[in-house]
């Protein structure tokens, strides 16, 4: 049975489809949406609203469409507080730390992992996260791996292999024979329970060549390529993202002109992770650069124990805001519209008619709130799937 609701009273809705409203954002005032069942049938103004079976008051509201985290890593178990804390006293960030999480995660057993995955969905939800990506790589053996996608596909769509995230531990003499297991038996195991395929390539991970073989063998199973790029140094991961038209290429902090142009003129999203940059005390990836060239920028948490142990896109959004030279609507479209690109995705990221009724209603009366206000839980209400969660 088919069952419309309307939401009335919205003091701003962000439709992020500029043929219903003003600007990229597509904002409309005074705004009312009708959702039929799991999908969005009508966006206008509050005084056109259409006849429906119930209605919502937002009661001056601001209403955006829910958050798309196309970047996380939520299959972990343990934390590492105390290496958080070693770096706020001047340590620097190593790939290294990853091997702690490592060791804790393969020491879990599988309901410990589901139980601390759906601890950090439940809290990323109630900020407003309606889409998330999230990924294995603190397996590095193939059962840990492919249990790590298990548990992950259970909960999500956008489900990420990440056998390379470092070298194994038990492979530190041989990376060439680890790099083998990634492309062969561990694939095989992992390929049916992900979407996409990634790689961490940087120095003390995995080089240009080992990430472009990692991605060509995913590819050839039927996976898509994102990456790890250029997040603690410059190198080659960027234009090979560009090159094998991954998805996404995730940090991009470090980046020469020619990879600017490559993203600018290729399909491959820039997905920006200031909660890394922030965590780590590194410097701020130049979302103003991307954005002049032309590239399209994504906006997404990275939540993962070491680098960046947030799953809050508002507080993303408000660091980009102050540091990366963002405007307020342009890191709200990248924490939207952006993380759909980064997934390929039309269904979400918006909330013109036909869309997946995703949306969050903000104790504000704009989107500019949430990075005006920073640090305050302005999410008041998510909406997914047409049902107020
Ligand atoms: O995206 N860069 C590689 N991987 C994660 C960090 C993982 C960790 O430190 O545990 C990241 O920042
Ligand atoms: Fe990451």
């Amino acid at each position: 049975m088919t069952t419309t609701t309307a939401i009335t009273h919205i003091a701003t809705l962000v439709t992020n489809n500029p043929d219903l409203g003003e600007g990229p954002l597509g904002l409309i005032e005074n705004a009312a949406l009708v959702i039929e069942n799991d999908r969005i049938a009508w966006a206008g103004r509050t005084a056109d609203v259409p006849a429906t079976d119930e209605a919502h008051d937002a009661q001056g509201r601001a209403v955006v469409p829910g958050f798309v985290d196309s970047h996380s890593h939520l299959v972990f178990a343990g934390d590492r507080t105390a290496e958080f804390n070693a770096r706020m006293s001047g340590q620097s960030y190593r790939a290294g730390g990853i091997r702690t999480t490592v060791a804790a995660t393969r020491a879990a057993t599988d309901e410990a992992l589901e139980a601390n995955l759906t601890r950090y969905l439940a809290e990323a939800l109630r900020q407003g996260t309606t889409t998330f990506e999230t990924k294995s790589g603190y397996g590095l053996t193939t059962a840990d791996e492919e249990r790590a996608l298990r548990i992950a596909a259970a909960h999500t769509d956008e489900v990420t292999y990440l056998g390379a995230h470092i070298v194994s531990p038990d492979y530190a003499d041989d990376p060439a024979a680890y790099v083998e297991l990634v492309t062969g038996e561990m694939l095989d195991a992992c390929a049916p329970h992900a979407r996409w395929i990634d790689v961490f390539c940087e120095k003390g991970a995995f080089d240009g060549d080992q990430a472009r073989a990692i991605l060509t063998a995913g590819k050839a199973r039927g996976l898509h390529p994102r990456i790890h790029a250029n997040q603690l140094s410059y190198g080659p991961g960027v234009q090979l993202a560009v090159e094998l038209d991954a998805a996404s290429a995730d940090h991009c902090t470090h980046l020469t002109d020619a990879d600017v142009d490559a993203l600018a003129q290729g399909d491959t999203v820039a997905t920006l992770l200031p909660g890394a940059e922030f965590s780590t005390r590194a410097q701020w990836p130049n979302a103003r650069r991307l954005l002049d060239a032309g590239a399209t920028v994504a906006l997404s948490t990275d939540c993962n124990p070491g680098s960046s142990f947030t799953s809050s896109v508002p507080f993303c959004i408000a660091l980009a805001v102050r540091d990366m030279g963002m405007t307020p609507d342009e890191a709200l479209w990248s924490a939207t519209a952006g993380g759909a690109r980064a997934l390929r995705r039309t269904d979400i990221g918006h909330l013109a008619p036909g869309a997946r009724a995703d949306l969050a209603i903000l104790d504000a009366p704009s989107h500019v709130h949430l990075a005006y206000r920073p640090g305050v839980p302005l999410v008041r209400e998510v909406w997914r799937a047409g049902n107020r969660v």
